[in-house]
Order: C-alpha cells, then sequence, then structure tokens
C-alpha cells in the first residue's frame, strides 16, 4: 500500500478547514471504506475526490485581489517588528577622528550603520535628497583586497540577510526628505526578493525603474546557463512624482553622430537633412502656397511658414539638391540629447585597477547624482566602501554623509580624500556601556 495515495481524517479536516465530524459524516454518508492505520482513519484520495472539491476555498484571482497583490509581503522567520526598528533607541555617539581637513557638511562615519544611521535619525531625519546604496548581496562570501586581506564579509544569506537589509532600509526611509529617492544596487539572485522588500518598506506605487546595468563584458563560462553580464538597481522615490528629477540626457556619441549625422559641412560640422514638407495639405493657408517657384508635393504642405524657411534659405541651413529638391540642414551640434532609458552599460573594472573590491563605475554615481539630486542636496551612502558615491557627490557640489564598518573602506576614503584635498570629517560611532 502507498500511503501517500491516503489520507487522515485530521489533514482532510486541517487543510480544507472543517470539523472532523464533517469529514466522518461524509465518509459515512458515502459509504466509504476508512482504514485504519497507526490509530487514525485513512481513505483514498480518490474516494475523497468529490468532498475536496466541493470544500476547496481556492479561487481564481480577482480583480479587486490583483490590485491587493501589488503590497503583497514576504514572510520570514526572524522578522522584526517596523515601528521597533525604528524607534528603539541605541545610546551612542559620534566621536571625531581625524581632523586634517575637517567639514562643517561632509562626513564619513566607521561603523555598523544600524546603530549609526538610528543615530542620524536624531539630526538628519526627513532631509536626505539621495541615497544610493551597493551592500553586501547575500553571497555568502567574504571580499578580499589585491593583497589577499578580507575587506570585508556577505557572510548572511536568505532571510537572514533579507532582514539585515530591510532593517536599514526602514530607517533609511525614515531618513529620506520628500522629494528624495533611493537607488539600490544587487545582483539578479536575490534581488526579486529585495524588490519585495522594497516594495513593503516604499510602497509599491513609489517604485520607479528596475535598471538592468551591464557590469562587464560578455562571460564564456562552461555552465549550462545564459551568460550573466549584468545586475540591477532598483530605484523608488519616497513619494512619487514629488522626486528630483532633472531628466539628464544622453550624449550624443561619436558612433551615433557619424549613424545619425552622416554629412559635413566645412561651416556647420556633423549635419544631416530632413524634409521640410509634412503629409497634409493645407487648402488656403501660406504653408500650402508656391515657395521659391515650388508647391509642396501632392497632398502635403510646408514645415514651416514660407518667412521661416527663407529665414533658414539666408542662413545656409536649407540643402538644395541638383535636381532643385530644398532639405533642412539638422546640425549634430544642436542636438538635445537622448532620453535615458533603463539599461545602463557602465562596465565595472577589476580588482587590480581599484582600490576596493566590488568597487563601482564612478560614471553610473554621476548619473545618478545628477538626475536625482540638487547643489542644496544631502547625498546618503550607507555602504560607502571605496567613497565613489561621496566622490561623485563632491565633484557635483553636493553635501554627503558616507558610512561604512571596514578598516579597509575609511583606510581608502581617508587617503583617496587627501589625496584629493577633499573636506570631509571623519567620526568614529562609539557606544555607550
Ligand atoms: C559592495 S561594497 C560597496 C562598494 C562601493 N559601492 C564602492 O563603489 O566602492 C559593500 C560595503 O558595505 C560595507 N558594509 C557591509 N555591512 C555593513 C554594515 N553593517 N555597516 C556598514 N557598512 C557595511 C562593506 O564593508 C563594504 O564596504
Amino acid at each position: 500500500m502507498n500511503e501517500s495515495n491516503f489520507l487522515t481524517l485530521e489533514e482532510v479536516a486541517r487543510n480544507l478547514k472543517v470539523t472532523r465530524q464533517t469529514v466522518s459524516k461524509y465518509i459515512q454518508s458515502q459509504k466509504l471504506n476508512a482504514i485504519k492505520i497507526n490509530k487514525s482513519y485513512r481513505i483514498t484520495i480518490n474516494d475523497f475526490e468529490d468532498f475536496i472539491n466541493s470544500n476547496s476555498t481556492i479561487e481564481e484571482p480577482q480583480i479587486s485581489y490583483v490590485n491587493k497583490t501589488k503590497n503583497c509581503n514576504l514572510e520570514y522567520l526572524g522578522k522584526s517588528n517596523e515601528f521597533e526598528v525604528i524607534n528603539s533607541i541605541k545610546h551612542g555617539d559620534f566621536r571625531m577622528i581625524d581632523f586634517k581637513y575637517p567639514s562643517s557638511k561632509n562626513m564619513f562615519i566607521f561603523g555598523d550603520n544600524y546603530f549609526v544611521l538610528k543615530k542620524l535619525l536624531g539630526s538628519h531625519k526627513s532631509s536626505i535628497d539621495l541615497i544610493y546604496i551597493d551592500p553586501p548581496f547575500g553571497t555568502g562570501q567574504a571580499f578580499n583586497s589585491i593583497d589577499d586581506n578580507e575587506v570585508y564579509s556577505d557572510r548572511l544569506v536568505n532571510s537572514e540577510y533579507l532582514e539585515f537589509l530591510r532593517k536599514r532600509l526602514l530607517l533609511l526611509r525614515e531618513l529620506l526628505s520628500e522629494q528624495g529617492s533611493i537607488y539600490l544596487h544587487i545582483d539578479k539572485k536575490i534581488g526579486h526578493y529585495v524588490k519585495i522588500i522594497m516594495d513593503e518598506v516604499f510602497g509599491y506605487k513609489n517604485f520607479i525603474n528596475d535598471i538592468t546595468r551591464i557590469k562587464c563584458n560578455p562571460k564564456n563560462f562552461a555552465r549550462s546557463a545564459y551568460g550573466n553580464y549584468s545586475d540591477m538597481i532598483l530605484y523608488y522615490a519616497k513619494y512619487r512624482d514629488k522626486q528630483i528629477w532633472n531628466d539628464v540626457k544622453e550624449p550624443l556619441n561619436e558612433f551615433k553622430k557619424k549613424k545619425l549625422f552622416p554629412k559635413y559641412h566645412p561651416d556647420f560640422g556633423s549635419y544631416t537633412t530632413n524634409p521640410i514638407h509634412a503629409p497634409g495639405k493645407t487648402i488656403n493657408g501660406d504653408t500650402g502656397s508656391e515657395w521659391k517657384g515650388l508647391m509642396p508635393p501632392k497632398g502635403r504642405h510646408w514645415r514651416y511658414r514660407r518667412e521661416v524657411l527663407d529665414e533658414l534659405d539666408d542662413k545656409g541651413l536649407i540643402e538644395w539638391s541638383k535636381t532643385g529638391n530644398p532639405r533642412k540642414i539638422v546640425l549634430a551640434k544642436d542636438h538635445k540629447g537622448f532620453k535615458v532609458q533603463d539599461v545602463w552599460e557602465f562596465k565595472d573594472k577589476g580588482l587590480s585597477y581599484v582600490n576596493y573590491p566590488t568597487q563601482k563605475n564612478r560614471d553610473l554615481l554621476d548619473r545618478i547624482i545628477l538626475n536625482s539630486s540638487n547643489e542644496s542636496s544631502i547625498v546618503l551612502d550607507c555602504f560607502a566602501g571605496s567613497g565613489s558615491t561621496l566622490l561623485a557627490a563632491n565633484k557635483y557640489g553636493r553635501n554627503w554623509i558616507g558610512i561604512d564598518n571596514s578598516t579597509h573602506s575609511i583606510n581608502v576614503v581617508q587617503n583617496t580624500f587627501k589625496e584629493k584635498r577633499i573636506g570631509c570629517s571623519f567620526y568614529e560611532y562609539v557606544p555607550y556601556d
């Protein structure tokens, strides 16, 4: 006898949320053959089929149900209470540890970011405009420097990792200003769980983009899988549509310039031409009339009034073909740039070219800082590593706060900043006894 084909009365009652008596009555009414094994009555699944179907609570999603799922939560053991995370008090203080180039606004704090963020809530609640974080990814590994010393550990995995991150995200949300936003850099193994945690913390309605970041050249590994050359950046606002958004465009690069503006003019540089007419006939107006001996082609009208066409021609911005066909000259130097899309290529350099493992490409941080902060903004990175975010924030005149608990991190940041003479007050977090 295969026991897995049998169900006990208790199992059926528990799973269908009916009483044991209801199940017994059904067995008696149907005269089913219940067999006693190990003190409990069992019956075959086949005999129970009708009963299970008529008592099943499974439903197809309704429209209202689909709406509810947007704010679904991730359940796991050891999930702490949100109120307690935000409001419990840890007693400690920041102690200045380096006086070389102090700054009244920019600081780096050495310590566990959970306690440091809690402390910052006292002074910076609702005042941070931009957060970029690149936390450990829950890989279970340690990361070493080029000389093989451990720089930081990424040993928390699964739900413990998610809870580590969630607690910090709750505090970060409290630090964000009304116009603030957060970018979280993560890999694609754990990133989808982190997305749910972020929906829970920041609200699904405040999710803006899941940016795919191409991180390296295509890989040719032997594993039976597609090469993995991207990670993800989850971007949320504190309040959607209130966030700072500078709409910085992607400039025209040489490759695209050659493709889109293939012609060259000795005075104007690279250019292309566009027709000066468009579909649709003008019955009586100026754009349907003769210009320089030409009528618009059949069923079309001039794109511009004739006075404007004259002006363009006077400036040499109309190109006449050998057969007398006019086209408007469009200059590469007037191109306004492209709307940035959600796939970004910012490859990281290998460890031998940088001074910190997992150091992120600074151009990527430039884009985030320029798009999502203003000069008056404070930018925060509480997994600061080599200080890439802080350097980018500093480059564009923002104020910033960096936090990290690795001694390698504070050493690298101190050295880099001193070399570049960047003002920064260095503190360590000291808990009270
Ligand atoms: C992926 S690295 C960040 C690299 C950084 N984005 C860069 O470009 O250099 C993650 C950093 O988080 C720091 N970290 C991990 N747990 C931390 C904690 N509880 N408090 C503060 N920093 C932590 C590590 O020391 C490490 O420097």
